[in-house]
């Protein structure tokens, strides 16, 4: 199941008791918890952070032959990522092998495709959308989708990601293909 926030919600200003949070909070958020975070409070929170140019600075960086995936923090229950694309790049289509994610569009436009798999007609298209800056869009388990900065959006897109937990070998599909084959994410910056 895909879950969407209206990007207007997530940047009306907040009361004093707001769910409102640093990017800092929200790391600290992530290497607090003991046990991992459900997808709900995970939107929550991407939904609420306010991400400056300064916290983003070490995490930018892109490359020509493919997306660039930096790693803001890690341990045993989830991880966060920020991700730099080039127009044109795209995700190999993948599920996340029993994690859920949820991806904030920091700035420019993500297209998602998201498929159905069974084992008689193989992976086959079900939808696609675009998502705009400012948008969080959830992933749960066993959604399979591919990620991309479509060729025609003429800019860079940089997204934030956070797993939970950590993601792992993940599976890939090709559609019309009932083979599955698995995935190493390539997590560092000098690969
Ligand atoms: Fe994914």
């Amino acid at each position: 199941m895909s879950t969407q926030i209206n990007p207007n919600e997530a940047l009306t200003p907040q009361p004093s008791d707001s769910l409102s949070l640093t990017f800092t909070e929200l790391v600290d958020k992530l290497q607090s918890r003991t046990a991992p975070p459900s997808i709900d409070e995970i939107t929550s929170w991407l939904s609420n952070v306010q991400i400056t140019q300064t916290d983003l600075e070490p995490y930018l960086g892109f490359k020509d032959g493919n997306y660039w995936r930096h790693r803001v923090c890690r341990n045993e229950t989830a991880e966060m990522l920020v991700i730099c694309w080039r127009p044109g790049q795209k995700t190999p289509i993948h599920d996340h092998n029993g994690s859920h994610g949820v991806v904030k569009v920091q700035q420019g436009l993500m297209w998602e495709t998201m498929f159905t798999y069974d084992e008689t007609r193989g992976l086959c298209y079900e939808s696609a959308r675009e998502c705009p800056t400012g948008e969080v869009t959830g992933a749960g388990v066993p959604d399979i989708h591919q990620l991309g900065n479509p060729d025609v959006s003429g800019q860079d897109l940089i997204t934030i990601h956070v797993y939970a937990p950590p993601l792992g070998v993940l599976k890939t599909y090709k559609v019309g293909s009932a083979n599955v084959d698995l995935y190493t994410p390539n997590d560092f910056p000098t690969d």
